[in-house]
């Protein structure tokens, strides 16, 4: 049976780092309200030269470097951003063209935060399809551009970042067991950014009126999350025959620590079978899981045939679970 392995993984974070100190400075919060809260110290931003784009082909190059392959090897590229460089052309186009991959087709997904999950979901079946050999999968955010640094109910979890993940088609067993995807547009206004869009073109009222900001209901959030989270991840396990027993590392969306401990729980598992970096790096949406799994990777916390499990879920609300044989 022919399935997506990950052949490489590679990460970028911007060199900034801003601490929970330096965010005191700008709002009425404080070191401790944060790392008790969220579990976030501190979190990377990007530069006023880096958008989207220069953070994805940083963390694409290192996983196509890892994985012995080169730009013209890859057949399509899928980008998961919330913050694409520009209305359009999409993201992926302008990482298309910066890493020279001549022969690939590309398109980006919006699924907010779980970005990662859907463009691995859509990478994945391309390869097993039988339509493309490598595909370039990468979730990658510049969220310090739609924050709101007087809300403090935003600008503490936001972050920058991008991974990336190069999927080739195997025979060896290894690869994306399965992926499930779902969606609740009835959540919305929990999670979203007004203006720019055809709803709310941006014009100087718009921007006086700070619509170009994302706005979040973070209680709800927390509260559908954690469900969200949970159900999803049980589904998957339990469709594939797998119990919480059987999962060598989970690697969730690093929104807040609180979310993931609440997750883990419900989901029976043990936090040494956690990988959790939003201590330092925030919430990066559709990055995270990608950033979480480099970071997995280079600490050699995988090994050839454990059992992952990826969770995600973001605005929209979007959400979703992968199971990958490494
Ligand atoms: N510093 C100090 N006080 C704060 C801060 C802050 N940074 N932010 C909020 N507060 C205050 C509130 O104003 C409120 O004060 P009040 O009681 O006087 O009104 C109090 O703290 C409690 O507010 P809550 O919102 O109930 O606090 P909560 O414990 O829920 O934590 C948080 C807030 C951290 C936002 C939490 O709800 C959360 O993490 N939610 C999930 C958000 C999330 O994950 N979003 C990303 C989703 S993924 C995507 O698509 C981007």
């Amino acid at each position: 049976m022919t399935r997506a392995k990950i052949v490489g993984v590679g990460a970028y974070a911007p060199k900034h780092i801003l601490t929970n100190t330096e965010l005191a400075k700008l709002v009425e919060t404080s070191d401790e309200w944060i790392v008790q809260r969220t579990g976030i110290r501190e979190r990377h931003v990007a530069d006023d030269s880096e958008a989207t784009s220069d953070l994805a082909v940083r963390a694409a190059q290192q996983a196509l470097e890892r994985a012995n392959l080169g730009p013209e090897d890859v057949d399509f590229i899928v980008v998961g951003t919330t913050t694409p460089d520009m209305v359009f052309p999409t993201t992926a186009n302008f990482v298309q063209h910066k890493l020279g991959a001549r022969r690939a087709g590309s398109v980006d997904v919006l699924a907010a935060c779980s970005g990662s999950i859907y463009s691995l979901s859509i990478g994945s079946q391309y390869i097993q399809s039988g339509k493309y050999r490598t595909v370039l999968c990468i979730g990658a955010e510049t969220l310090s551009r739609i924050t709101d640094f007087t809300d403090r109910g935003t600008c503490v979890l936001l972050a920058d970042g991008a991974g990336a993940a190069v999927l080739q088609a195997s025979e060896d067993g290894a690869g994306v067991l399965d992926a499930d995807l779902y969606s609740d547009g009835k959540y919305w206004e929990y999670l979203y950014q007004p203006g720019g869009g055809s709803r709310h073109p941006a014009t100087a009222e718009t921007v006086a009126g700070r619509l170009h900001y994302a706005k979040m209901k973070g209680n709800e959030v927390f509260k559908v999350a954690v469900r969200m989270f949970g159900d999803c991840a049980a589904t998957i396990l339990e469709r594939n025959g797998f119990g919480a027993a059987d999962i060598d590392l989970f690697i969730p969306h690093q929104a807040n620590l609180r979310i993931i401990e609440a997750a883990v729980k419900r989901l029976g598992l043990p936090m040494e079978r956690v990988l959790v970096n939003v201590d330092r790096y925030g919430n990066t949406g559709a990055a995270s899981v990608y950033v979480a799994l480099e970071e997995a990777w280079a600490l050699g916390r995988i090994a050839p045939g454990d059992l992952l499990l990826l969770a995600a879920f973001g605005g929209g609300f979007t959400w979703g679970a992968a199971l990958v044989r490494w």
